[in-house]
């Protein structure tokens, strides 16, 4: 079903709309223009200028080096391929913790130097001030709770959360209290379905999972992941579209057998 399908930009009230219709909404994330042309031509709703470019952009193990300018740098090329999606662009560590003036500056530099049009941020109720004060400047955010990459060195693993009572009690009232700072919407990473889908039912706000089961609002994978170029990485909540890396592999190989063979270029490949 795609009631929506038809809609010329994707807004955060398209978005709540979707919610309301029981409209499922497809997020990935994007770093560079010629991947954002596609995905954006394909019809995905949202597009996330993700931190994860840390990772699959950077070969860092952790999302925590990427810059403020590096994210901008991303979300630029991005916002120049899109005409429908909603991008949404992380705040990366280090540009919002510190108090809601910090969040503030770095969401309008993100805001005025990418041409993005929202952002996301990880937390709960610690960061509620910073998403009041983003918001009353006119900027979307995006929550995002569970497994909260930038804190890894907090839970020392990328394993499940919110397995246990408390934590899963702490993670629906901070639902609630981002749904409450103005949130349009929020991401629940890697956590049980059961609460994912009481997440989903209690907020208002479309809830967007990812290895949080079906009973969500929408779903986001990192494209690279969906596409198979991120080799060996196959946990649970991954469905793997294609194996671009042997494709790719297979015709470089075959390149370099064409080169090295004399076969490339031929007559007609030349002026
Ligand atoms: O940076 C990212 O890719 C994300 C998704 C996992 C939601 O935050």
């Amino acid at each position: 079903m795609s009631v929506h399908k038809e809609v010329k930009r994707v807004t955060t009230h398209v978005l709540q709309a979707m919610k309301h219709d029981g409209e499922k909404i497809a997020m990935l994330t994007a770093y560079d223009y010629s991947t954002a042309l596609i995905l954006d031509d394909a019809g995905i709703d949202i597009l996330l200028v993700g931190d994860s470019a840390s990772n699959v952009m950077a070969g860092h193990e952790t999302t925590l080096p990427i810059t403020l300018d590096q994210m901008i740098y991303h979300a630029s090329s991005v916002v120049r391929a899109v005409k429908r999606a909603l991008v949404v662009v992380d705040l990366p560590f280090g540009s919002y913790q510190g108090n809601s003036k910090e969040a503030l500056q770095s969401s309008i530099r993100i805001m005025k130097e990418s041409g993005g049009h929202a952002v996301k941020l990880e937390g709960g109720a610690e960061v509620r001030e910073s998403i009041e004060r983003i918001i009353s400047a006119g900027v979307p955010v995006m929550g995002h709770l569970g497994l909260t990459p930038q804190s890894i060195y907090k839970f020392g693993t990328y394993t499940v959360r919110a397995k246990e009572e408390a934590e899963a009690k702490k993670l629906l009232e901070d639902a609630e209290v981002l749904e409450a700072a103005g949130c349009f919407a929020l991401v629940l990473e890697k956590i049980p379905a059961q609460l994912a889908k009481q997440v989903a039912e209690k907020v208002r706000i479309p809830v967007i999972g990812i290895g949080a089961g079906a009973d969500v609002d929408g779903q986001v994978l990192v494209v690279n992941d969906l596409l198979g170029l991120t080799k060996g990485f196959k946990p649970r909540f991954l469905r793997q579209y294609l194996n671009l890396y042997e494709e790719i592999n297979g015709a470089v190989k075959a390149y370099i057998g064409d080169v090295k063979g004399k076969d490339f270029p031929n007559e007609k490949e030349q002026y």
